[in-house]
């Protein structure tokens, strides 16, 4: 029987050897060390042997479950350890690499613009209002002092909605953000009828026109319309704003001059010129040799369009303006072509950090 024991200890360790994972291992345990194992079935036996063989045998039988149980930990150790280093192997991971730069992502340069328009108009006190981009015929024009028929509607030809409209009122896409004029007004003066509160806004926004998309022309464009309404408030406050707003957006010493121009809503109206940033007004072909580059429309609200918003045009006196961020960040980089901002080109836009 003993030497019995000593095969079962050799071939069970034997076949250990050839264990090369935990599942193995598993089967290898209720093989050699399970229930109905050799050497559980030598223990079973030994209630039938003589009592003097007893003693030795048990001894014997225990010290190969002993040594079965220890080579098995220890193999279980050395399988995970070699586990270990299969996995370190494989997955390996260099953590000196450099990383991989994320690539960041930038403002569209017309964001960087309307942002800029936006703070500096912040420190004179103005805020930010949002108006919406489909209109009806009677707030994109007739209530901004274009009668049907107007020919300054010539300049501004839509993209009507199709629907059930009424046929003097038909439904458009906002041409300019002049409309958002008339909102802003009339929520204002909604607050307190009698004492309308005044009035310091910018309405930026998305505008749409029908027209031939050329270099210079897009269908689609944002405008920055600015409203200030009080009390005494003069063609000098509108000079004096927008010349500030000139200085702080092109540079302390550009100088500006207004012209007179043609707007239904305003009267009079103007239109402001800044000296050529490129040639310093000498005359180049940015500016087309005039000196002056043209950045905004504007004027003293119209007392029509003060009495459309609810404002009385014998008390509230008020300016506004106009102007194109596009057709300004064309001049600013000197961009020849208009259509490069919604073309979405990344060549074009990565350059505008
Ligand atoms: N709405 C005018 C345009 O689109 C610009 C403008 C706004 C002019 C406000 C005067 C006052 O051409």
């Amino acid at each position: 029987m003993l030497q019995q024991l000593d095969l079962i200890e050799k071939e069970a360790l034997a076949a250990l050897q050839a264990v090369n994972d935990e599942v193995d291992l598993g089967g290898w345990r209720v093989a050699h060390l399970g229930r109905s194992s050799p050497l559980m079935k030598m223990f079973d036996q030994l209630g039938t042997l003589p009592k003097e063989e007893r003693p030795s045998i048990g001894r014997r039988a225990n010290e190969v479950k002993r040594a079965l149980e220890s080579a098995q930990t220890s193999r279980a150790g050395a399988l995970r350890q070699n586990a270990l280093l299969r996995s370190l192997q494989m997955e390996r991971l260099d953590v000196t690499l450099p990383g991989r730069p994320i690539a960041h992502g930038r403002l569209h340069p017309v964001t960087q613009n309307l942002r800029e328009i936006y703070s500096i108009f912040a420190d004179m006190g103005f805020q930010v209002y949002r108006s919406r981009d489909v209109e009806t015929d009677e707030f994109n024009f007739q209530l901004l002092n274009f009668p049907p028929h107007h020919p300054a509607r010539e300049m501004q030809d839509s993209f009507y909605i199709s629907g059930d409209h009424p046929k003097d009122n038909p439904v458009l896409l906002r041409t300019h953000t002049s409309p958002g004029q008339i909102h802003a007004m009339r929520e204002y003066s909604a607050t307190n009828p009698e004492n309308p509160p005044p009035v310091r806004i910018i309405l930026p926004g998305m505008c749409y026109r029908y027209e031939q998309v050329t270099a210079r022309s897009e269908i689609q464009f944002n405008q920055v319309e600015g409203l200030a309404v009080g009390e005494r408030i003069t063609m000098g406050d509108l000079k004096g704003t927008l010349s500030d707003f000139a200085r702080r957006m092109f540079g302390q010493h550009v100088r500006s001059r207004f012209r007179a121009s043609h707007f239904p809503f305003t009267e009079p109206s103007a239109e402001m010129d800044i000296e050529c940033f490129v040639c310093g007004g000498v005359g180049c072909p940015l500016c087309k040799r005039t000196g002056w580059l043209e950045i905004l429309g504007c004027g003293m609200v119209h007392p029509i369009v003060l009495h459309n918003g609810g404002y009385n045009p014998e008390r509230y006196t008020g300016f506004a303006f106009g102007m194109g961020p596009e057709r300004i960040a064309l001049l600013r980089y000197r961009i020849e072509d208009i259509r490069y901002f919604w073309t979405n080109d990344m060549r074009f836009l990565e350059q505008f950090i």
